[in-house]
């Protein structure tokens, strides 16, 4: 069943009900359709077919310890999945869904702990992405969905990221152009009394706290120190994060090394080298991240002996670009 490739290159009105068809049967049969959300493409599977699951982690090379969040096309299909959705749950749920939110909900009985990764917990999350919804509509059950990336690489934000990461692992790729948002959901543990923010992103803290109350705004929104994280998000270059006014000075001293640099900023080149390629990155944080998996993915194939980013804004709308840029430089182990 392997080496379909859904090859429309247009945006995603043009994807047909056949395209949409042809996935669903896929899926039924256990297979892997890779498809777009609104924040980086998915590499689904039946979420109730354990074989399925299972080529969903193989493809992926992930642990087996590393839970998928389940995507829904309707909030009726909740009670399939999550033992018990409480008061906060039901308010995010009602606030942002469908969107980036992924809430984290006591499983139920029957949700294999292969998707939990054995714990008692289930990440849950409807997508916005018309063509995320429609699949979903069509399939009528859930989709295991993590990013369609090898574990530890940098998400897919094109169908063709998928394809040259994934290749024939992958059955079938829905290809709904760049992804809108660019990085991954916001996750909430809505498990305890206080809910917490696991992973940051587009929907911020503060979005939050205006439906619900977080456990602690600083606590949870903050990018945390990159020596206390896995590697995670990486791309394979070494990348290293560099305040504005460094900037110049520490590419300056790296150029006469004779490697080639990538420099990711927000300022314009202080020098035309030909070992430097300089991209010039958005000061809107939209922008920025929808731009950000797909250049760091660019660079990398240059193979360049590092990557400088230029430090961007500690303010909250950058906080989830701020998490993945740490992530990126931290070192795989
Ligand atoms: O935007 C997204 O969330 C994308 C799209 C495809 O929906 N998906 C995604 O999945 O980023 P993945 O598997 O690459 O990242 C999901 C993260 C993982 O870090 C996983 O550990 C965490 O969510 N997660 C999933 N279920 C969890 C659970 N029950 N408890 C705690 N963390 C969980
Ligand atoms: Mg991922």
């Amino acid at each position: 069943m392997s080496g379909f490739w859904a090859c429309t290159t247009s945006i995603f009105n043009t994807v047909s009900n056949s395209n949409i068809q042809q996935a669903v049967t896929i899926l039924r049969q256990g297979g892997l359709v890779a498809f777009p959300t609104e924040t980086v493409y998915g590499l689904g599977a039946d979420a109730t077919n354990p074989t399925a699951i299972a080529r969903i982690f193989a493809a992926k090379g992930r642990p087996v310890d590393h839970p998928v969040i389940v995507h829904i096309g309707s909030v009726e299909q909740l009670k399939d999945w999550a033992r018990e959705v409480n008061p906060i749950a039901q308010q995010l749920a009602q606030h942002f869904w469908p969107g980036p939110l992924t809430l984290i909900l006591p499983r139920a009985p029957q949700v294999s702990l292969l998707l939990t990764g054995g714990q008692e917990t289930i990440g849950i999350r409807i997508p916005r992405h018309p063509i995320a919804q429609e699949l979903l509509q069509a399939f009528g059950k859930g989709v295991a969905a993590p990013s369609a990336n090898r574990f530890g690489h940098v998400s897919p934000t094109l169908a063709s990221h998928v394809q040259q990461e994934l290749g024939d692992t992958v059955d079938y790729i829905i290809d709904g152009g760049a992804c809108e948002l660019g990085i991954e959901s916001t996750i909430v543990d809505c498990t305890s009394a206080r809910p917490r923010i696991l992973r940051p992103g587009s929907i911020t803290a503060s979005q939050i706290n205006v439906v619900i109350e977080l456990a602690s705004i600083t606590d949870t929104a903050m990018p945390r120190v990159s020596g206390a994280l896995e590697s995670h998000y990486a791309p394979q270059t070494p990348l290293q994060i560099v305040d504005a006014a460094e900037l110049n000075t520490v590419v300056a001293k790296l150029l006469p090394q004779g490697k080639k640099i990538a420099v990711l900023a927000r300022q314009p080149a202080f020098v035309v080298e030909p070992n430097l390629v300089w991209i010039m990155m958005s000061a809107d944080p939209n922008r920025y991240s929808h731009d950000l998996y797909a250049q760091l993915r660019a660079v990398d194939a240059l193979q360049c002996g590092v990557i400088i980013v230029e430090a961007v804004s500690m303010q909250e709308n950058w906080y989830a670009i701020n998490d993945r840029l740490q992530k990126a430089a931290t070192k795989r182990k």
